[in-house]
């Protein structure tokens, strides 16, 4: 009984890897970034009207730098011009607990592109 449980979660685990070819934990930090429509303006790689995901991931890199942004203690690493868009957005993430903006954190740091396996010589 466990066994299955425990198979069928690595079958979905391998599934989901295959699906989504970037190196992240998909869990609470997707479902917040979901559930506060992060996604319209942040897109994995293509330009939207925020910052891509994989710049934003290359460019902060570790998590302390990411933090200290949403909590409003540094300005943003990437020039992108348009700083009052996120104001409101920042708000809502300063309105999380310590343990979702990790998770946050966590999930769009790990918008860390793969090496597609086409791209082997
Ligand atoms: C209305 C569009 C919009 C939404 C929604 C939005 N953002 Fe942004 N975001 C932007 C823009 C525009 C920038 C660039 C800000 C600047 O120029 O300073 C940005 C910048 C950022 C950055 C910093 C990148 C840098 O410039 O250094 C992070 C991290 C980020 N957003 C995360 C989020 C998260 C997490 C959410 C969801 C809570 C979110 N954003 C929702 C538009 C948006």
């Amino acid at each position: 009984m466990i066994s299955r449980v425990f198979s069928s979660l690595v079958i979905l685990w391998i599934v989901s890897n295959m699906a989504f070819p970037y190196s992240t934990l998909a869990g609470e930090g997707e479902v917040l970034f979901q559930s506060l429509h992060c996604g319209s303006c942040h897109k994995p790689e293509e330009k939207a009207e925020g910052t891509p995901l994989v710049q934003i991931a290359q460019t902060y890199g570790n998590k302390e730098k990411l933090l200290k942004y949403f909590q409003g203690e540094a300005e943003p690493l990437i020039q992108w011009g348009k700083p009052a868009m996120m104001k409101g957005q920042l708000k809502k993430i300063q309105a999380l607990s310590d343990e979702q903006k990790t998770a946050l954190a966590d999930y769009i740091l790990g918008f860390v592109k793969q090496a597609t396996p086409t791209a082997k010589p």
